[in-house]
């Protein structure tokens, strides 16, 4: 089986694709590198000793994304790539749309061009919204995200449902992830955010490692147990194997057509002191930092019921919440600059 995975040198799409190769899964990687590094495919190669097609392009670019439906005979496309930075979203929201939706519409007219009709989208729990309580369900309506990010991923949502609606043939998985964070055991792959992280781990770990002087923690007056914000965070490695469960429930519903979401997530809300205190514990170390306000369309906190891809797709996220962090200082120890090297 060959999958096209676009955003393959990732974060997420790395891990993915180390966890598809694991699986005899030939991947051909599709990325612009706009927020990546081709090195996390060459070490994805060393890990698994499995080679990896690579092509440096836009999915924008169609006449690009079309001959690599050409050169290679694809069977489906796990589709990553997107720009995810909520808050850089609220300023440049044109980019947002432009990469994140009309990107997705790109690459689903040329996949119905070469006739390919299986397509995972990495969705997000931001689809739920600020409506709907949690934990949250599948069977619960789309929200309305506060980011333009979390509007794109609301509008590829409806996009798929539509072209499902037009397109008997068609046959997607959306997987709405909650908060990945960890890395591979190996310490070799993991998150190498551009600039100043937007997300907690990656900044607790530069902190750890000397990088930055300390961690903000945004809003400690929340109406939650200690007054932060609470995720359900899960180990990467984990949401790389729901995209392997999620390929294999294609291949075990030939008859399926259409849209189906699955939430991915442990189904537990922590807290973001509970993760400062746990990163401390894994690396013996205090991590110095203050109390800032609250950022502007921050929850005050959500978590998964995924009793669904537990049950349908036979994924269960199973790494601690320690191992999520041991794994994340192996990673950043070893590479204290990321994939620079
Ligand atoms: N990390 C999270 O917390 C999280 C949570 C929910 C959903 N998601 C979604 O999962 C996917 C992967 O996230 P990630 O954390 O691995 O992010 P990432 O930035 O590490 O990976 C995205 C990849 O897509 C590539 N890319 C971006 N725009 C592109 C384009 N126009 N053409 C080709 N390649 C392009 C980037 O270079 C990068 O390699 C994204 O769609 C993101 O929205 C992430």
């Amino acid at each position: 089986m060959q999958v096209l995975v676009t955003g393959g040198a990732g974060y997420i799409g790395s891990h993915t694709v180390l966890s598809l190769l694991e699986n005899n899964v030939d991947v051909i990687v599709y990325d612009n590198l706009v927020n990546s590094s081709i090195e996390s495919i060459d070490r994805v190669e060393k890990l698994t000793g499995k080679k990896v097609e690579f092509v440096e392009g836009d999915i924008c670019d169609k006449e690009k994304l079309s001959r690599v439906f050409k050169q290679f005979s694809i069977d489906a496309v796990i589709h990553f790539a997107a720009l995810k930075a909520v808050g850089e979203s609220a300023e440049i929201p044109l980019s947002y749309y432009q990469n994140n939706v009309h990107g997705t519409v790109c690459l689903l007219e040329v996949m119905q061009q070469h006739k390919v009709h299986n397509f995972i989208f990495s969705s997000s729990a931001t689809v739920y919204g600020e409506e709907n309580n949690v934990p949250y369900v599948e069977t619960m309506k789309l929200g309305t995200p506060s980011s333009p990010y979390g509007a794109s991923k609301v509008m590829v949502e409806r996009i798929l449902a539509d072209l499902a609606l037009s397109d008997s043939k068609f046959r997607a998985v959306s997987l709405r992830y909650f908060n990945p964070i960890g890395a591979h055991e190996s310490g070799a792959i993991g998150e190498d955010p551009k600039g100043i992280p937007n997300n907690l781990l990656p900044y607790v770990a530069q902190v750890a490692v000397g990088k930055r002087d300390k961690l903000r923690i945004f809003g400690d007056d929340y109406p939650t147990k200690d007054g932060s914000c609470e995720r359900d965070y899960l180990h990467v490695m984990d949401l790389a194997q729901g995209h392997v469960a999620a390929l294999d429930w294609l291949n075990r519903h030939p008859d399926f057509s259409g849209v189906e979401a699955f939430n991915l997530g442990t189904g537990n809300g922590v807290s973001v002191f509970a993760i400062v205190k746990a990163f401390e514990q894994a690396i013996n170390k205090k991590i110095p930092f203050e109390v800032s306000p609250r950022r502007v369309g921050d929850l005050p906190a959500f978590w998964a019921n995924a009793s669904k891809a537990n049950k349908e797709l036979n994924w269960q996220a199973n790494r601690s919440l320690e191992q999520m962090m041991t794994d994340t200082w192996r990673w950043q120890s070893k590479n204290p600059n990321g994939f620079l090297i």
